[in-house]
């Protein structure tokens, strides 16, 4: 994937509550999008319905992505969801440790497992980090510089290179309250820098960052053009094949 390329990523989340609705959704981004060469395109839906988006978006632009994953690849484990069955459904990427999973007990240990094995069978896992909140000491730029370290603990530079990084302050998720411009430009020059610290700088150009976190279309350009990030990782306005493609083109 080129780096001057965006990566837009839209996480469906628990959404929708139908087939139907999943199918159309799917069938109208490919639409929307079936000409784009300019940006990278992918969509998360349930797993219920990666089935059926896959075949609405194949042989077009748009790539397939999951939610989440379980770090073994068989056997004993109600409930779960492997690598090898997503990559059997043609999924590409893999969201791993979005804030709403860890808010139910994922920690960093479980995150660096499931992409140890995202990585093993050559799938593109994403990596969500990103503070509660803000503070005027800036504690929350240690807690993003831990959460990074957790996961460098263990992976080498090859490794490390092939992640996409998703910062995605919570405070900012599902509230409309948005990161500017100025504070997400700040958060890709920090990463950057405990990237170089931990590995070094060629690593560190490497991670494809992504920002997330109440991204619309009205605020999708200025975010893109000075927020210095790679893409976006789209949550409610990826639920409207019209607004997620207008995020789209706001970085090309
Ligand atoms: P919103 O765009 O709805 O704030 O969600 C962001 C998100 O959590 C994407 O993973």
């Amino acid at each position: 994937m080129k780096k001057t390329h965006a990566l837009v990523v839209g996480n469906w989340k628990l959404n929708p509550i139908t087939l139907k609705e999943a199918s159309d959704l799917a069938a109208g981004v490919a639409r929307k999008n079936k000409k784009i060469t300019d940006a990278y395109v992918a969509v998360a839906p349930p797993f219920p319905y990666l089935s059926e988006v896959g075949k609405k978006i194949s042989k077009t632009p748009t790539s397939l992505a999951a939610q989440d994953v379980y770090h073994k690849n068989m056997g004993a484990h109600t409930g779960e969801v492997s690598v090898l069955q997503l990559k059997d459904l043609g999924v590409e990427f893999v969201i791993i440790g979005h804030s709403e999973r860890r808010a139910m007990g994922e920690n960093d240990e479980d995150v660096a497992q499931k992409v140890a094995m995202v990585l093993k069978h050559k799938l593109t896992p994403i990596v969500c980090i990103g503070e509660s909140k803000r503070d005027d000491k800036g504690d929350f730029f240690n807690f993003v510089q831990k959460q990074i370290r957790s996961l460098a603990k263990t992976l080498k530079p090859a490794q490390m290179k092939r992640v996409v990084l998703a910062y995605e302050p919570i405070w900012a998720i599902g509230t409309g309250k948005t990161a500017t411009a100025e504070d997400v430009k700040e958060m890709q020059l920090f990463i950057e820098s405990v990237l170089t610290k931990i590995y070094d700088r060629a690593t560190a150009r490497n991670v494809r960052l992504l920002y997330g976190g109440s991204v619309k279309p009205h605020n999708a350009t200025e975010l893109h053009q000075d927020g210095g990030m790679n893409g976006f990782l789209v949550g409610g306005a990826s639920l409207k094949a019209e607004d997620f493609t207008a995020i789209i083109n706001a970085t090309i």
